[in-house]
């Protein structure tokens, strides 16, 4: 066996073809940065360790996975640059493999099958190769008569290639293996006398052929694994490919989804067997949704679990949230809320971070919930703001109920006791307590303390004022006979 490959991945480009203040590698595919798609490949196809190139600004710091190293290239000064950057990592006894920050969607299968060709070549190098319908942009592949690899041309910027050169439809795809000691023998011998005047990768392969070995070309069939992404257009066209592949492993895995082309679910979405998505879904980062729960239409999970059986509404959105089995869920918002079985919410809450809804209970209409424990088949059904309280198991909080949790200087807890009837337009002025099976009037501020069992009335006392209807129409009878 063959040592296992050192993976470098180049990441340190510009990618000024993006226009975007965000380093391109660091764009999202599908929920996850770029260059994650084949930090990942790499560790998937079982490289020794994984080298990235990150540039000076450690854009890259804190975002790739544990065990995976990143090391810098001092200036922007080309492909050849920054592998000569990673030269330091570089075992001259073991392959090197070189991948692309900007080719994401490259397979572990992919790699494998190019360390296999370059493990039983015996040539210097071996480059992938694909064939373009469209090359434009690509380094083209100028082989041989041997069949060899003679020269990869750069097409970028005007003047390295002839017009006959750009005929060429087979590219390179910015990936290759090295012999470790061979890489390290020919990084300091780049030059940059080319169109771009950039230190070019490629160039390798001139310097080993000058040396007398051969460079051979492994041709990748399914060219959408090798795509580059140098602007949104090619973003855009790479994300719908890696989209339908994660529609299609979750499609085999037993999950209906009725409209894949239009699906946005991210690489890192667990859904369970029998799960049901409706078209316009969008299931986003952590999200996780349980076996035969029903998703959409149109709606958006972020960081979110939805448990078994759960069915989560029309027009939805639901952020970081965790919502468990059975739960219904209609046109609300939803953000790092946490709804265990059973639950009911909506049409038009709002659930803020920290609202928690323990199993059965009901967060209605028009409620907003933020920073609150609620309890087992508690129900805030009607027009409510529920902030920084816990509410006890089966309490029912009337229409219109507040918490007066801020005092304008600092927030306060509203405590209520399991079995409370809160009587409609109920304000419960933090800090207070409700102690179990407690009433509260309707109307009521409720600004002190409300003994277990007690009703607590805390309103003005009606009083009627008699004969008050026919007193005004006397009053205006007199007015219009003294103004006539
Ligand atoms: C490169 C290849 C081209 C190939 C294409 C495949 C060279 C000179 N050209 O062109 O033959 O067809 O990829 O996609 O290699 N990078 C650095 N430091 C730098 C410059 C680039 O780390 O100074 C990184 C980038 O972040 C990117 C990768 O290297 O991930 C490729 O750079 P890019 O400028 O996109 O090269 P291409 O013009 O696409
Ligand atoms: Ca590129």
């Amino acid at each position: 066996m063959a040592a296992p490959p050192t993976v470098l991945i180049l990441a340190a480009g510009q990618g000024t073809r993006m226009r975007s203040a965000t380093p391109k590698v660091l764009h999202d595919l599908c929920g996850i940065p770029m260059v994650l798609w084949p930090v990942r490949a790499a560790l998937a196809a079982g490289a020794g360790r994984v080298v990235v190139v990150d540039s000076p600004a450690r854009a890259l710091d804190g975002v790739l996975p544990e065990g995976v190293e990143l090391t810098v290239q001092p200036q922007s000064d080309g492909t050849g640059g920054a592998a000569r950057a990673a030269a330091g990592s570089i075992d001259p006894d073991a392959p090197v493999l070189v991948l692309s920050g900007d080719v994401p969607l490259v397979s572990a299968e992919a790699i494998g099958e190019l360390l296999q060709a370059h493990a039983v070549g015996g040539a210097g190098a071996t480059m992938a190769t694909t064939v373009l319908d469209d090359p434009a942009g690509y380094g083209r592949v100028v082989r041989d008569a041997a069949g060899s690899v003679a020269q990869v041309v750069e097409t970028k910027e005007p003047g390295d290639a002839t017009p006959e050169q750009l005929e060429i439809r087979e590219v390179n795809t910015g990936i290759y293996v090295f012999a470790g000691r061979t890489l390290l023998d020919a990084l300091p011998r780049l030059t940059a006398d080319n169109a771009q005047a950039e230190l070019y990768l490629p160039q390798v392969l001139d310097i080993l052929r000058r040396d007398g070995a051969t460079v051979a070309a492994h041709v990748v069939d399914d060219e959408r694994l090798v795509l580059g992404v140098n602007d949104r257009v090619a973003l855009a066209h790479v994300r719908a490919l890696a989209q339908r592949a994660i529609c299609e492993r979750h499609m085999l895995a037993g999950v209906t989804i009725v409209d894949p082309a239009g699906a946005v679910i991210d690489v890192d979405v667990q859904v369970g067997q029998d799960a049901l998505i409706e078209p316009g879904c969008s299931l986003r980062g952590a999200t996780t949704v349980g076996e035969a729960a029903l998703i959409g239409p149109h709606t958006t999970a972020i960081d979110s679990y939805i448990g078994d059986g759960a069915r989560v509404g029309p027009h939805t959105t639901v952020i970081d949230s965790r919502i468990g089995s059975r739960a219904q869920v209609r046109a609300s918002w939803l953000e790092r809320a946490t709804l265990y079985d059973d639950v009911t919410v909506g049409p038009f809450a709002y659930l803020r971070p920290g609202a928690l809804l323990r199993d059965g209970a009901k967060a209605g209409t028009f409620v907003e919930i933020k920073n609150s424990d609620i309890g087992a088949a508690a129900k805030v059904p009607h027009l409510s703001y529920i902030g920084d309280a816990d509410v006890g198991e089966h309490t029912n909080l009337g229409a219109g109920t507040i918490t007066a949790n801020y005092d304008g200087r600092s927030k306060h807890r509203t405590t209520i006791g399991s079995g409370v009837r809160g009587g409609v337009d109920t304000s419960f002025v933090a800090p207070v307590t409700v102690g179990d099976d407690a009433y509260t009037a309707a109307g009521s501020v409720i600004t002190q303390d409300i003994p277990a069992g007690a009703l607590g009335v805390a309103r003005a006392r009606q009083h009627n004022v008699e004969g008050y209807t026919e007193r005004r129409a006397a009053d205006a009878d007199r007015d219009d006979e003294q103004g006539s």
